[in-house]
C-alpha cells in the first residue's frame, strides 16, 4: 500500500514537470500566470495539524505579549545576522495584524535558519511547547519543496539561480490565518523568485491573473485546477531579469476563517533591482 502510494506520488510529481499541453513553464506563466503541480507532496492531515499548532501559538502569544516580544527580539537579532542575507528579506517570525481592520490576518514566516538561530540563542523560547510544536511542524512540512523549486528553475533554464554555499534553496515558509473581518484592498506581487501555494482551507478565495501591461478587476479569477489536491507555482518579482514577470493575486473576503500555507523561494544574496511592474486595480468596495 505504502509502495503504491509512493509510486503514485512519484508519477504525479514527474508528470507535473513535463510540459502541459506542449507549453513550457515560461509559456504557462505568461499565458495563465501559474503552473499546476499535481500533488502537494504532503497529506491533508499535515496541514490540518499545522493550523491547529498555529492556533495554539496565536492564543499563547496573544495572552502573553512578553513572549511575543521575545520572539520579535529573536527576529530582530536574526535579521542582523549573516544568514539573513541568504534569504535577502527581513520577513521572519510572527505578525499579528488581527487588530488592524484593513489587514485582519495573522501570519508566521518560518525558515530553518531562523529556527536554528532560536534554538542556539534562545533556550527559554524552546521551552515553550506552543512555539516548539509549531516550528517543528513547519520544518517537517517545508522540507520537500526545495527540490520542486530547483526543478522549476532548471525547467526555465535558470538552474544556477539558487546556487550558494548552503547548497539548498532558501525557503521562506508562510502560514497565514485570515479572519472573517478581512476584506480585500488590492492584489499584490510577491517579492520572491517563486511562490508555491501549497494548501488553503478555501481555494475559491484566491484570485490571480497572468501578467499584463494594464489590469482591471475583471482580469482576476479563480485558477482552474485539473487535480483536486494540487499546488500552484507562480512567479514573483525576482525573475524579471529573465523576462519572467510576476503573477498578481488577491485573497477575497470569505464568511469563514481561512488558513493558507505558502512556500516562497528566495534568491540567495540577491540585491534588489529597481523594476516598475504594472499598476494593480483596487478591489475596495
Ligand atoms: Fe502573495
Amino acid at each position: 500500500m505504502m509502495i503504491k502510494k509512493i509510486v503514485v506520488l512519484y508519477i504525479a510529481f514527474v508528470c507535473s514537470f513535463t510540459p502541459c499541453r506542449g507549453l513550457s513553464f515560461a509559456e504557462q506563466f505568461a499565458q495563465i500566470g501559474y503552473v499546476e503541480i499535481a500533488d502537494r507532496l504532503q497529506e491533508a492531515e499535515a496541514f490540518d495539524a499545522l493550523y491547529k499548532h498555529f492556533d495554539v501559538l496565536i492564543t499563547f502569544l496573544q495572552a502573553n505579549p512578553k513572549w511575543a516580544q521575545k520572539v520579535n527580539n529573536a527576529k530582530e537579532r536574526f535579521i542582523r545576522s549573516q544568514d539573513k542575507n541568504y534569504y535577502a528579506t527581513d520577513f521572519f517570525g510572527f505578525y499579528d495584524e488581527s487588530k488592524i481592520r484593513a489587514r485582519s490576518q495573522i501570519s508566521f514566516y518560518y525558515s530553518t535558519h531562523f529556527h536554528d538561530f532560536i534554538k542556539a540563542r534562545y533556550p527559554e523560547l524552546i521551552q515553550l511547547s506552543a512555539l516548539v510544536n509549531f516550528l517543528e511542524s513547519c520544518r517537517a512540512i517545508q522540507q520537500p519543496y526545495g527540490e520542486v523549486f530547483q526543478k522549476a528553475a532548471d525547467e526555465l533554464g535558470r538552474g544556477a539561480m539558487f546556487s550558494s554555499a548552503y547548497e539548498q534553496v532558501p525557503i521562506l515558509f508562510k502560514v497565514v490565518k485570515y479572519l472573517s473581518t478581512y476584506t480585500p484592498i488590492k492584489p499584490h506581487y510577491d517579492g520572491t523568485a517563486f511562490s508555491l501555494l501549497l494548501d488553503s482551507t478555501d481555494n475559491q478565495s484566491l484570485l490571480l491573473s497572468a501578467y499584463k501591461s494594464v489590469f482591471t478587476v475583471d482580469d482576476f479569477s479563480v485558477p482552474t485546477r485539473m487535480f483536486p489536491h494540487s499546488m500552484l507555482l507562480i512567479p514573483g518579482t525576482l525573475l524579471a531579469e529573465f523576462s519572467i514577470y510576476p503573477t498578481p493575486h488577491v485573497v477575497m473576503q470569505s464568511d469563514n476563517v481561512r488558513y493558507a500555507t505558502i512556500a516562497f523561494a528566495m534568491r540567495p544574496y540577491f540585491i534588489l533591482q529597481k523594476y516598475l511592474f504594472s499598476e494593480l486595480p483596487s478591489f475596495k468596495t
